[in-house]
């Protein structure tokens, strides 16, 4: 039923984990899976321990200290329950009655971490370290083609502006053989970019009427090589893969954009920019149904889970405007440069 495939099992060795306090606790076990899998984290009650009926179990993820742990899934008989960003992705593999492991599907890079297992049956709770570790698939790419218009609206950049608008975003103008690229990989977009030969195109996966008609067949429309001063579009980007960690930020409020920088700031961070956002969503899988304030003024949130109220169809970056600085409605997702980064 599960595919078991990619996943590697390894001891560490006791070198490096702390975990003397638990004295039921054995060495953490150690599973690394890749961006997209579903991975089984083991666990197991001893073997009397189903004797009065289904297992009580608790799985959380440990943070960096115990107010940051993350409930995972609670189980108590036919009762489940999951939580956060787990919610309605992780079971129970119950393959008899002892069996306390962990599915968790559609994998993302922020799901890596450690987690523990708590089995509590009365008699000697059991205490199980599992470490996710969570790799870039070998057929991913290094980067991500996203289209881009700015505030003021659509076809407004001539080719210098698209440059800067690409940069302002932590991207560059996409080559023809990205967005190419892109368009095998689904891409399907109904205007018109600048591309860094100075051609404008745009990708049709699903040829329909006012998209170049609905009898062409799907590939790249080009209007050709455009004039750099004169003429105006929208542009595709290319951002690579994030040196840094791209979050959403947990704060009680509901922001405006002028809060929403401060916000980040006061994390030590800085508010994401557009091409931050793509390469979290397509490069490590991230998934968050909120929608949050991007450098550019702009509102989206990516979904690579797709799921009714959030993304129903496919997985996206949804794009929700950009509204007026001042409203209060939504959250933020802020960027934190690796310390290499200037
Ligand atoms: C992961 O599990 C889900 C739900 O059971 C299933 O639909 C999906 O095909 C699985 N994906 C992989 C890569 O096995
Ligand atoms: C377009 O991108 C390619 C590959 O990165 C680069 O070699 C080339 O100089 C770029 N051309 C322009 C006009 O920016």
């Amino acid at each position: 039923m599960m595919s078991l495939l990619c996943i590697t099992m390894v001891f560490l060795t006791l070198a490096g984990s702390a975990d003397s306090e638990m004295a039921s606790s054995p060495t953490p076990v150690k599973v690394i899976a890749e961006i997209g899998d579903n991975v089984t984290l083991p666990c197991r009650g001893a073997s009397d321990s189903s004797m009065f009926g289904s297992l009580r179990v608790k799985w959380m993820k440990v943070g960096e200290d115990e107010s940051l742990n993350e409930d995972v899934l609670l189980s108590m008989g036919i009762h489940k329950k999951t939580y956060g960003s787990f919610e309605d992705r992780v079971f129970l593999q119950d393959s008899d009655g002892d069996d306390a492991s962990l599915i968790i599907t559609y994998i993302s890079m922020d799901d890596m971490g450690r987690y523990r297992c708590e089995i509590l049956d009365g008699v000697e709770d059991i205490i199980q370290d599992v470490i996710l570790e969570v790799e870039n698939g070998p057929a991913l790419v290094s980067g991500v083609v996203f289209p881009y218009h700015p505030h003021h609206g659509r076809y407004n950049l001539n080719f210098d502006d698209a440059v800067q608008a690409c940069i302002d975003q932590g991207a560059v103008v996409a080559t023809f053989e990205q967005l190419y690229k892109a368009w095998m990989d689904g891409l399907d977009w109904c205007n018109a970019g600048w591309l860094n030969d100075s051609t404008v195109q745009y990708p049709i996966t699903k040829p329909r009427e006012p998209c170049g008609g609905s009898q062409s067949m799907p590939g790249l429309r080009s209007y050709g090589r455009q004039n750099r001063q004169s003429r105006r579009f929208d542009v595709f980007c290319y951002a690579s893969s994030l040196k840094g960690h791209f979050y959403w930020l947990v704060q009680p409020d509901r922001l405006t954009y002028d809060e929403a920088v401060q916000a980040c700031i006061d994390d030590r961070a800085v508010i994401a920019k557009v091409g931050h956002l793509f390469a979290a969503w397509k490069l490590e899988g991230y998934d968050r149904c909120d929608a949050g304030w991007l450098a550019d003024g702009s509102v989206r949130y990516p979904i690579s889970r797709p799921r009714k109220n959030c993304s129903p169809t496919e997985a996206a970056v949804r794009f929700v405007g950009f509204p007026d600085k001042q409203v209060k409605s939504y959250g933020v997702y802020c960027y934190k440069a690796d310390q290499q980064e200037y």
